[in-house]
C-alpha cells in the first residue's frame, strides 16, 4: 500500500480510505497528512518486501525466538542472545520484552541490555529469583521461547543539554543501562558509569559498559573489588568531583530511592527504571500503576524510565509486595518437581530472599 500511494497508482476516493485505515490502525491523528505519514508508509513497503521474498505470508511473520547463545554470568545469572528480527530491527535504550518461556508460564518483563539489528538478535540477563525466571535459565541453547512481546515501554531519556552524565547499574541492573550509556556518549556526553555489587563473584557487564563510558566506578559492598561500599558512595564522590547534568539507575529500590534522594537537593536531574509488577506491558491492565508527581503512571506505558524526584517508592514498594506468598509457593513448587526428576539436567538454584518482583531492569518475577 505504501509504494502504491508512493507511485500515485491510488485513486483519490482509494488513497483517502488507505489513510483513514491507517490513522485508525495507528491511532494517529487525522491532522497527520500522507506526506508525514513516512514511518508508517516505510512499515508497509518492509511489509511487503517481507511478503513478496517469503514463500507463504504466515512465515513471513513468523518468529522462533530461538536461544542462540547462552552464557553464564555469575551465580544464577545467564546472558542469552534470542532470534527475534522484528523486536532488534525497533527497540530502542530502555525500553523491554515481554516473554513467555512455554505455553502454561506466566509472561514476565525482562530488559534488553544490547542488539544486533542486522542479525535480528536481542541480549538479555536473567537472574534466577523466582519460578519463570529459574525456567528460563535453565533453558539451553537451541530451546525457543514460547512468545516474545515487544519493544515495550518508552525510550530513555537523554537530556537536552551536553555534559557529564552518569549511568548507575545495581546488580543485574548492569546490563539495562549499557544501551542507555553508548546513546549518551554518541550524543556528545562524557559518561561515567557506576556498578555496585555485595562481592567481585557478583559483579556482571562491566567490560561491556567500560566499552560505552568515558570511566566507569566499581564498588562491592566486601571490598573484594573496586572500592568499598555502595553505588551511593562513589555517587557522592562524582557529585562533590565534577557537575553532572544527568543520572540514570536501573537497579533495587532502594538504591534508586538513595540515587533519588541524594541528587535531589543538587537539582540533578534523575532517571530511575520502575520495577513494578507487569501483566500485560501495553497499559491495558493496570497492573504496573506507579504514583509519579501525585499522578497514576502506568510503568509499562509512560516509562519504564520516571524521573526519581517525583517516584513515590513507598507506594512502589508495598505493591512489589503483593504477591510474595504466591511466588514462593510457586517457586517451591519447582524445585520439589526438580529433585523428583533426578534426570534433569540443572543449574543451581539461589532461594532469593530479594522481593520478587516484575521489572525492566532486573530480570525477575512478576505474578
Ligand atoms: Fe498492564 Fe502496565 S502491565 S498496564
Amino acid at each position: 500500500l505504501g509504494q502504491l500511494v508512493r507511485r500515485n497508482l491510488l485513486s483519490p476516493a482509494d488513497k483517502k480510505y488507505v489513510h483513514s485505515l491507517f490513522l485508525e490502525i495507528t491511532g494517529q491523528d487525522e491532522r497527520q497528512s500522507w506526506d508525514s505519514d513516512l514511518i508508517v508508509r516505510q512499515e508497509a513497503e518492509r511489509f511487503l518486501k517481507y511478503f513478496s521474498e517469503s514463500p507463504s505470508p504466515l512465515q513471513a511473520y513468523t518468529q522462533t525466538f530461538r536461544i542462540l547463545n547462552k552464557t553464564f554470568l555469575c551465580l544464577n545469572t545467564f546472558q542469552f542472545t534470542i532470534e527475534a528480527p522484528f523486536i532488534a530491527r525497533k527497540i530502542e535504550a530502555g525500553q523491554f520484552i515481554i516473554v513467555r518461556p512455554h505455553s502454561m508460564s506466566e509472561r514476565i518483563p525482562l530488559s534488553v541490555c544490547g542488539w544486533d539489528r542486522s542479525a535480528g538478535t536481542l541480549q538479555i540477563i536473567v537472574s534466577a529469583v523466582g519460578k519463570t525466571s529459574t525456567e528460563i535459565n535453565r533453558m539451553q541453547k537451541g530451546d525457543t521461547f514460547k512468545d516474545i512481546v515487544g519493544p515495550l515501554g518508552e525510550r530513555s531519556h537523554l537530556p537536552n543539554a551536553v555534559g557529564t552524565c552518569v549511568v548507575i547499574g545495581g546488580g543485574y541492573g548492569t546490563g539495562a543501562i549499557i544501551p542507555t550509556a553508548r546513546d549518551l556518549k554518541a550524543r556528545g556526553n562524557k559518561v561515567i558509569g557506576i556498578v555496585g555489587a555485595r562481592d567481585k563473584e557478583s559483579l556482571i557487564m562491566t567490560d561491556e559498559l567500560k566499552g560505552v563510558c568515558d570511566e566507569v566506578l566499581i564498588t562491592t559492598v566486601d571490598d573484594s573489588c573496586g572500592r568499598k561500599g555502595m553505588v551511593t558512595d562513589a555517587l557522592k564522590e562524582l557529585l562533590s568531583r565534577e557537575k553532572i547534568i544527568h543520572v540514570l539507575a536501573v537497579g533495587p529500590v532502594p538504591m534508586m530511592r538513595a540515587v533519588s534522594e541524594m541528587t535531589r537537593p543538587l537539582k540533578v536531574e534523575t532517571f530511575v527504571s520502575l520495577n513494578a509488577i507487569m501483566v500485560d506491558g501495553t497499559g491495558m491492565c493496570g497492573a504496573c500503576r506507579v504514583s509519579v508527581g501525585n499522578e497514576t503512571k502506568f510503568a509499562c506505558f509512560h516509562g519504564p524510565d520516571f524521573d526519581g524526584h517525583l517516584v513515590d517508592f513507598d507506594n512502589l514498594m508495598k505493591r512489589q509486595k503483593m504477591f510474595v506468598k504466591e511466588e514462593k509457593i510457586a517457586l517451591e513448587t519447582l524445585n520439589n518437581i526438580k529433585h523428583e526428576d533426578s534426570d534433569e539436567h540443572e543449574h543451581p538454584i539461589e532461594q532469593s530472599a530479594t522481593t520478587p518482583v516484575a521489572t525492566p531492569g532486573n530480570a525477575v518475577e512478576s505474578t
